[in-house]
C-alpha cells in the first residue's frame, strides 16, 4: 500500500519505518529540511534502539522516502498519517493542536481520490471532527475519511512495542476506512494481533485514557512506596504480591522518582483539561498530576537525609539524567527538577547519563559532566541513581566505596539490594525498602 506520514518526531518516525517494513511503500515528510537530508543520509535525530537499522534496511529496499514535499506522495498515497507534534499549550495544559490543523489545511488541496487521513498524533477527543471539518473547507470535492489510530509504542521499546503490540484501535467512521486501515495492519493481524475498531471519538479517548491510567498506577505504587517506608514493608513484595492478580496485573508498578517523558505528563493534563471542558473532572487524574509533581521534589528530602541532614557544600554524584533508559529524551525528566533543587540546597553536581547529557547540557546550569559513571563518583561525598541505565546495575562496590568520600549512595530506582553492600561501609537506601546496612 502507498503511504504517507507526515511529521518525523518519534512517533512519525518509527511508524513510517515499521510500515515500510511490513512491506508497505512509504513516505516520511518534515517541513525541516535538514532533519530530511539527515534521514536520506542515514543519520537518525533520536536515539531509539534499533531503529537506525530498520530505516537503513527499508531506504535501501526501495520502500522508504524521506521528503519535504507533500504533494506528489499525497495525490498518489491510500493512507496518510498525521504525526504531528501535540505539546501541552502554555498556561491551560491543553494539547496545541496547531500543527495538526496546519497539516490538514495543507493536504486538502493534495488529495486525488479517495484517502484515510489518520491521526497518530496523540490528540484530544473530537480533532478528528474537526480535521474533517478543515479538509472539507479546503477541498469540498475531496474524497475522504478521517481515521484515528493512536500509537501505543514506548521511547527505547518501540520497535518492539510497534511489531509485537498487545493491540492496535482503530477508530473510524465509516466501513472503508475501516477496510483500509484492516489492510495495512494485516501483516499484525497474521500475528493475531487484535485490532479494536471503535468510532473516532472512542479511540481518540483510549489513548488518554490509557496513559492517564498507567501514571494512575505509577502515582499509587509511589505513595504505597512512601508508606512502605514507614511502616517497615517492602515495596517490590507488595507490588509482586498484588500484580499476581490478574485484575491488577505486574507491570507499571515499579516505584521511582515520579514519572516523567514526552506523553504522561502532558497527556495527564490534556485528559484533565478536556474532562474539565466537558463539565466531568477526573479528581483521579488531577491528584496523580499534582502527587507526581510533589513526588519528584520529595526525592531531594531523600538526598538531604541520607547525607545526614545538609548537603551544603557537598558534592552529589547524579547517575541517569534521561526520564528513563534507552533514550536521549530529557523531556520532563525527574533530574530536571532534583538537580537544581538540590543545587539550590547548596549541593554541586556532577553527573554522568550514557545518552542525556547533550540535551542536558542546555537545560541544567553548573553542572560537571564526566566522561563515565567512576569519573562521575570519584571525590563526591554522596551519589544518587536517578536513572535505571543498565549500566549502572553492576557497579564495583568495593570500587565505589572508595570512590565516595561519605560512602552515601541513594537508589530511586532500586536497582540494587541492601545485601550487596554488606560490608562495603556504604550506606545504601532506595525507594520503599526501609533496612538498613
Ligand atoms: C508511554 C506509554 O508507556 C506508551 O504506551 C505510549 O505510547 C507513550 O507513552 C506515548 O504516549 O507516546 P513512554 O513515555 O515512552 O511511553 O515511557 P514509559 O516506559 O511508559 O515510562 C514513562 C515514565 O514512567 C518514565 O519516567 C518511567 O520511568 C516511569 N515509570 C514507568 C515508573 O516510574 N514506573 C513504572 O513501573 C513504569
Amino acid at each position: 500500500m502507498k503511504v504517507v506520514v507526515i511529521g518525523t518526531g518519534y512517533v512519525g518516525l518509527v511508524s513510517g519505518a515499521c510500515f515500510a517494513d511490513f512491506g508497505h511503500q512509504v513516505t516520511c515528510i518534515d517541513k525541516d529540511l535538514s532533519k530530511i537530508e539527515a534521514l536520506k543520509q542515514g543519520i537518525i535525530p533520536i536515539f531509539e534502539p534499533g531503529l537506525d537499522d530498520l530505516v537503513k534496511s527499508n531506504v535501501n529496499a526501495g520502500r522508504l522516502k524521506f521528503s519535504t514535499d507533500a504533494k506528489d506522495v499525497v495525490a498518489d498515497a491510500e493512507i496518510v498519517f498525521i504525526a504531528v507534534g501535540t505539546p501541552s499549550r502554555r498556561g491551560d495544559g491543553h494539547a496545541d493542536l496547531s500543527f495538526v490543523y496546519a497539516v490538514a489545511e495543507e493536504l486538502a488541496p493534495l488529495i486525488k481520490g479517495y484517502t484515510v487521513i489518520t491521526n497518530k498524533s496523540t490528540v484530544p477527543v473530537g480533532t478528528g471532527d474537526e480535521v474533517a471539518a478543515i479538509i472539507k473547507k479546503h477541498a469540498p470535492q475531496a474524497e475522504f475519511d478521517v481515521a484515528s489510530n493512536p500509537e501505543f509504542l514506548r521511547e527505547g521499546a518501540a520497535i518492539e512495542d510497534f511489531k509485537r503490540p498487545d493491540r492496535v484501535v482503530v477508530g473510524v467512521e465509516s466501513k472503508r476506512a475501516e477496510e483500509v486501515l484492516r489492510q495495512l495492519y494485516r501483516p499484525l493481524f497474521l500475528n493475531e494481533t487484535p485490532i479494536y475498531v471503535t468510532n473516532r471519538r472512542t479511540a481518540e479517548l483510549i489513548k488518554y485514557a490509557a496513559n492517564s491510567f498507567l501514571a494512575v498506577k505509577i502515582g499509587f505504587i509511589n505513595e504505597i512506596s512512601d508508606l512502605c517506608d514507614a511502616v517497615g514493608a517492602n515495596v517490590q513484595e507488595v507490588a509482586k504480591g498484588i500484580g499476581l492478580d490478574k485484575r491488577i496485573g505486574s507491570k507499571f508498578l515499579n516505584a521511582g522518582p515520579g514519572y516523567g517523558g514526552s506523553c504522561f505528563p502532558k497527556d495527564t493534563l490534556a485528559l484533565s483539561k478536556t474532562a474539565k471542558d466537558a463539565n466531568s473532572p477526573l479528581s483521579i487524574v488531577d491528584t496523580v498530576i499534582a502527587s507526581n509533581d510533589a513526588r519528584k521534589l520529595s526525592m531531594v528530602d531523600r538526598v538531604v537525609a541520607a547525607c545526614g541532614g545538609s548537603v551544603e557544600g557537598k558534592t552529589i554524584a547524579a547517575l541517569g539524567l534521561t526520564f528513563k533508559p534507552n533514550t536521549d529524551d530529557m523531556r520532563d525528566a525527574p533530574s530536571l527538577v532534583i538537580i537544581p533543587e538540590l543545587q539550590k540546597r547548596g549541593a554541586k553536581i556532577k553527573a554522568f547519563c550514557p545518552e542525556g547529557m547533550r540535551e542536558a547540557k542546555n537545560l541544567l546550569n553548573n553542572v560537571e559532566y564526566c566522561e563515565n559513571s567512576y569519573d562521575c563518583l570519584e571525590g563526591a561525598n554522596a551519589a544518587v541513581i536517578i536513572t535505571e541505565w543498565d549500566e549502572f546495575r553492576a557497579l564495583d562496590i568495593t570500587r565505589i566505596s572508595h570512590m565516595l568520600k561519605d560512602k552515601v549512595l541513594v537508589d530511586l530506582r532500586n536497582i540494587y539490594n541492601a545485601t550487596e553492600f554488606e560490608g562495603s561501609g556504604i550506606a545504601y537506601s532506595s525507594i520503599g525498602r526501609p533496612q538498613k546496612v
